[in-house]
């Protein structure tokens, strides 16, 4: 096996046990640089980890962000524990340093981090089935409910105001005015559009203001490739990327989801006829969501999930127009100069099927709701 030193200098920083023999990337992933590492020990016991450089492009701060790891980690075990649960395999446990930190900066800009490696396990980038992506509704209520009673104050805000609607308006306002790319005049029925709904999709900042609804940690990423899924049987292992990890709502979490993994489309599908919710995938989620979280949900946080799914998907398009609008700067992954405005519109299509089907929303969490009782 060759490594690289400075990857191997690295490694011994953690606590691993044993000989490493084995030192390989995993492609998979879209931002940090993953790798699987795997030790043996004195009796040929074999251990695997993964090891990640952490977003510092994102996470100005990554001692924070594993902090917050660190503790949620933490409580998951206890939780799953307390259940009688054993969570090995089932919650990321943090790898510590020689000298007891979380991570491990290397003096060149990189900061790392290393978790248990979750065995056999897969994940998935689309849904395949109903069934599969009511698992990963349960896996992620599992996340909200077992922390539903973590204390919130504990946890940096790592991304401060990462969902705070009313500022991504006042700054999408800025782009529209600013017009640095001179594409404003070429987009107004775009811009009508997210004006015209700010006011209402502002509500849940409201909510978390006037205290009707608490603030929750909230994963803030829950695509469903970060759910680790058996490999034979399907079912919902452990919840990974924790990076965004913060105060938040338990609405985010749901609503993102539901944005990414019940689109009948991808998020730059050019043709619109082909974006929609899928409302049996809706209901799938909100299924397995709801049978974890009823009794740690406020009866508030509970019917708004609908709304949820609403914000976060004005949120992305907002954003993707925004971008637009400001010339590709943050969404720089563009094939072609509309890409950006692709991905709003795809967004705002998506956002519009959901206003259709709202009432069906609110009555299949109703009824999900009701089955709980
Ligand atoms: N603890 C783990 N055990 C096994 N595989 C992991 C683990 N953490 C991450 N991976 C693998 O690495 C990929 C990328 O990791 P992730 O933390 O989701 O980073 P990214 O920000 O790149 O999405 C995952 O899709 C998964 O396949
Ligand atoms: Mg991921």
């Amino acid at each position: 096996m060759t490594i690289d030193s400075k990857l191997k200098a690295v490694i011994d920083r953690f606590v691993f046990p044993g000989a490493l023999v084995e030192c390989a990337e995993i492609k998979t992933g879209h931002i940090n640089a993953t790798y699987r590492l795997r030790f043996v020990g004195a009796e040929g016991a074999q251990r695997e980890y993964v090891l990640q450089r952490i977003n510092n492009y994102v996470f100005k701060k990554p001692d924070e962000v594993m902090q917050n790891v660190r503790l949620v980690t933490e409580h998951l075990s206890r939780a799953l524990a307390a259940r009688g649960v054993d969570p090995d395999n089932r919650v990321l446990r943090v790898v510590p340093t020689v000298d007891g930190g979380a991570m491990v900066d290397d003096g060149e800009g990189g900061f790392w981090r290393a978790y248990d490696f979750i065995r056999h396990a897969v994940t998935v980038d689309r849904v395949q089935s109903a069934d599969q992506f009511r698992q990963i509704g349960a896996a992620f209520g599992d996340f909200q409910g077992m922390l539903s009673d973590f204390p919130i104050d504990r946890l940096y805000d790592t991304i401060p105001h990462f969902h705070d609607t009313r500022k991504r308006l006042s700054d999408f306002e800025r782009s529209v005015k600013g017009d640095a790319a001179g594409r404003a005049a070429s987009v107004p029925e775009e811009i009508e559009f997210i004006r015209s709904r700010g006011k209402a999709m502002c509500r849940i900042v409201e909510m978390l203001e006037s205290g009707e609804i608490p603030l929750r940690v909230t994963h803030n990423d829950t695509k469903i490739n970060n759910v680790m899924l058996d490999k034979a049987t399907g079912e919902a292992l452990c919840v990974i990327d924790l990076d965004t990890v913060m105060p938040g709502s338990a609405l985010y979490d749901f609503g993102d989801a539901i944005r990414y993994g019940a689109c009948t489309a991808a998020e730059d599908e050019t043709d619109l006829s082909r974006v929609a919710l899928d409302i049996d995938l809706f209901a799938a989620f909100a299924e397995g969501f709801i049978s974890r979280t009823a009794d740690r949900l406020t009866k508030a946080e509970l019917e708004n999930l609908p709304l949820g799914a609403m914000v976060m998907t004005y949120e992305n398009a907002l954003r993707f127009l925004a971008d637009h609008l400001d010339g590709d700067i943050y969404f720089t992954d563009v094939d072609y100069p509309e890409h950006n405005l692709s991905r709003a519109r795809c967004q705002m299509k998506l956002l519009t099927d959901m206003e259709a089907k709202r009432a069906d929303m609110d009555g299949i969490v109703a009824r999900l709701i009701e089955r709980t009782k």
